[in-house]
């Protein structure tokens, strides 16, 4: 660990998006560190510490060579395990002894993204899917959105409803000063809140894309230690669901990736078109609201105690969660349920 890096609970992150590889290795940064992601000519992926072990120039700023990654400043060569494989400047015997590495993180291509097992030890397993990503009868899009906060504030964010009677308001949910009650029980992954009786008139999105008349489920879910997934469920099989995946780019920055999959009957593509921006618009005001929270919770600042209520549902399920993995002590235990009423 060097000054800068970021201790992270163990999990698989989200580098990139799939797309974002091209035939050149690229540089992204995860947890403090740089690293870098590229594809050899066998298109195999290789995710390793953007630093030569040599003279510590950047591998992203060298190429792809069979293989391999090569380094521009003299030509060390390295595997998709981190290994020097050729040293143009030695000997043949003198490259066989070579022992020279750099760290490599676990990787895999799946579902479009660029995922590393960023933890001690081999990967456990493969990633989390995407519910729904792109199913038979669903429509879905991606969003990447970087946000000025750390990982807490991002997924206590996606999963707050009283914010958006503020930040959203009228766009998403209009204050409305009604009884709902919530269910909050611990999971063996995370915790979920449940919502019951929840309004949803003066909304501009609701009005958009659900029906008028029937029950809405709701679902808030935190899947620890990085991902937030958000279930509404309408009559008629409507069904949209939000994942938000967070990569710590740093103490005060995240990375995060969205999946939006959602089920409206045979017109999903149409529902899209004015789905996608909404969204997007809705997004950018969190990401300025969290730039606000970040003037006093950012570099320097001084780490004062922040309250909480009986309204903030998952917020400090997900702080224990994640200090849970990093300290290697238990988690809340699952199955303990607890009643809610907030005003919405
Ligand atoms: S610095 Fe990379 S080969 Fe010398
Ligand atoms: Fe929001």
């Amino acid at each position: 660990m060097t000054e800068t890096d970021l201790a992270v609970p163990p999990g698989w992150y989200i580098l990139c998006r799939a797309r974002q590889l091209g035939r050149a290795p690229k540089r992204f940064m995860h947890a403090g560190r740089a690293l870098v992601a590229f594809r050899t000519k066998d298109k195999k992926l290789g995710v390793l510490e953007d630093r030569c072990a040599h003279r510590a120039v950047p591998l992203s700023e060298g190429k792809v060579c069979g293989e391999t990654v090569q380094c521009p400043y003299h030509g060390w060569q390295y595997d998709p395990q981190g290994k020097v494989t050729h040293v143009p400047a030695l000997s043949a015997c003198a490259n066989a002894a070579n022992k020279a590495r750099v760290r490599a993180w676990p990787s895999v291509e799946q579902e479009g993204f660029v995922w590393i097992w960023s933890g001690e030890g081999g990967a456990p397993g493969a990633p989390p899917t995407m519910a729904n990503y792109r199913a038979p009868g669903w429509t879905s899009f991606v969003m990447q959105t970087r946000f000025k906060a750390g990982v807490d504030s991002c997924l206590e964010n996606f999963l707050d409803c009283p914010h958006a009677t503020f930040v959203h308001k009228y766009w998403f949910r209009a204050p409305t000063k009604q009884s709902v009650k919530a269910v909050v029980t611990t999971l063996g992954d995370g915790a979920q809140a449940e919502f019951f009786e929840e309004p949803r008139e003066k909304s501009v999105v609701w009005s958009m894309l659900a029906p008028r008349e029937g029950k809405m489920e709701h679902v808030d879910r935190f899947i620890a230690p990085n991902t937030s997934r958000v279930d509404y469920v309408f009559p008629g099989g409507l069904h949209y669901i939000i994942t938000s995946v967070c990569n710590p780019i740093n103490a005060f920055e995240t990375e995060v990736i969205t999946v939006m999959t959602f089920r409206y009957k045979r017109i999903g593509w149409l529902v899209r078109l004015f789905f996608e921006p909404l969204s997007r618009w809705i997004i950018r005001q969190d990401v300025a609201m969290l730039g606000l929270q970040q003037r006093n919770l950012g570099p320097g600042q001084a780490r004062a105690p922040m309250c909480s209520t009986e309204a903030d549902l998952l917020g400090t399920h997900i702080v224990m969660w994640r200090k849970s993995m990093l300290d290697k002590t238990d988690p809340p235990t699952p199955g303990q349920r607890r009643d809610h009423e907030i005003f919405l």
